[in-house]
């Protein structure tokens, strides 16, 4: 070429396929910017064909303190590229403590008691389980890593440093198309102290949000050297520290929770309703739901409480039908949430024209507290009433659709 073709290039720019594995990865996890750049910068690596041969794709260390989204990144990853959340392995370190339960997860050698018995957690197949013809990369989790046995550890340094892993049964298991994860949340305790300065909430006004960020960092990336041995630290391409979750961040999960139960609701077989939470019955939500120790858990378990498990009764009683547009408010004067029903015929499987107009003023009149936001097929329709709901199964992601098809 020749010096007046020169071009510059922009090595930052992303793939489309990235770019889009990115902004729905953000649609699912709020916050955590390093764990999203982990999981995108390594996505891109294998889409260019570029992985290291003969390793894994990738080896990361997630740590952080409980709920902060270590494994729910792993699941929603898992849930955009190949359309299903538990199209992760998932091995528990907890269960692995003592060496003779290593059988559990590769299986015990031919002869021994139980060999027919024992069936490996990782296997080649299960690996390629969820392989298509465009994808075949698999992720592969070991949570808590901090309670693994010595043999665990053995086995893991192994299929970090060589991807593979030898069964019971001396069959090789091949790594070099899988992600591994790992979680810990080793510092855990140390970084809740940090945050709330050992009383109690988050005080983001008196303290810096980047230097506390910064110490959040070097406290877990600290206590991770002290229990690690360098063999172990040696063999990962990074480890991302997850940071507590901020009132304004329990916000934001609040509403994707809230839109994940207007989805169970929706895929009930004839209870298809829509509802809506009132401002006030949200703040309630995060008021019972904020606990600076268990993060987003204690949010989720508020939600279940309050919302799914008086829903479950409304359906299972036939007070809700199908079709059906509930309010859900705070009750200042009870001091409790109130369900109410706005509409009738507000969400209908098929639309018939005459009925369309009438839901349409139905749902019109809802206003002064947002929706929860309805899934996709059913956004999409919002803008014109009624709202129509697919009986089907909602559509697949766009990553999965294009290997359907
Ligand atoms: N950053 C986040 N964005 C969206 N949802 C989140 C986030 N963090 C937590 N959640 C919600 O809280 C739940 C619990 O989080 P998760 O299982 O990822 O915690 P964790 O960090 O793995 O904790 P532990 O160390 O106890 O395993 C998730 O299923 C998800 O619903
Ligand atoms: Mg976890």
């Amino acid at each position: 070429m020749r010096a007046s073709q020169r071009r510059s290039l922009d090595p930052t720019l992303r793939s489309i396929e990235s770019q889009e594995f990115e902004n729905s990865l953000r649609e699912k996890i709020v916050g955590q910017e390093e764990g999203i750049h982990a999981l995108v910068d390594l996505y891109q690596v294998f889409c260019a064909g570029m992985c290291p041969s003969g390793r894994p794709v990738g080896n990361l260390l997630f740590l952080g303190p409980t709920g902060s989204g270590k494994t729910r990144i792993v699941e929603a990853g898992a849930e955009i590229l190949f359309g299903d959340l538990r199209a992760v392995i998932k091995v528990d370190c907890a269960e692995f403590q003592h060496s003779h339960e290593i059988a559990k997860l590769i299986g015990s050698p031919p002869g021994y008691l139980g060999h027919r018995e024992t069936h490996p957690l990782i296997t080649q197949e299960e690996l390629e389980k969820y392989h298509t013809e465009q994808l075949k990369l698999s992720f592969l989790l070991f949570d808590e890593i901090e309670k693994a046995s010595n043999s665990l550890w053995q086995l893991l340094l192994a299929m970090l440093d060589k991807a593979t892993l030898t069964l019971g049964d001396n069959r090789r298991v091949d790594l070099s198309q899988v992600v591994i994860f790992m979680t810990s949340n080793l510092g855990g305790g140390e970084i809740t102290e940090l945050m709330s300065g050992g009383m109690g909430f988050v005080q983001p006004v008196d303290k810096r949000a980047d230097t506390l960020d910064g110490k959040v960092t070097r406290t877990a990336q600290e206590a991770a050297r002290r229990k690690f041995s360098p063999e172990f630290m040696n063999r990962l391409d990074k480890v991302v520290v997850f940071h507590p979750l901020r009132p304004v961040q329990l916000e934001q999960i609040l509403e994707i929770e809230l839109s994940m139960v207007q989805r169970r609701v929706l895929d009930t077989a004839k209870g298809q309703f829509l509802f809506r939470v009132t401002p006030t019955a949200r703040n309630f939500l995060l008021r019972e739901g904020t606990d600076l120790k268990y993060g987003a858990r204690h949010l989720k378990r508020a939600i279940e409480r309050h919302i799914v498990y008086p829903l479950a009764n409304l359906l299972a009683t036939s007070q809700v039908h199908l079709g059906d547009l509930l309010c859900i408010d705070w009750d200042e004067r009870e001091q409790r949430l109130v369900f109410d029903k706005e509409g009738e015929g507000a969400v209908l499987p098929v639309a018939p024209p005459a009925a369309a107009a009438a839901a349409g003023a139905q749902s019109a009149k809802a206003t002064g507290g947002k929706p929860a936001e309805a899934p996709p097929a059913i956004a999409a329709r919002k803008a014109k009433a009624p709202i129509t709901v697919p009986l089907s199964p909602l559509p697949a992601p766009a990553s999965r659709r294009k290997n359907e098809s």
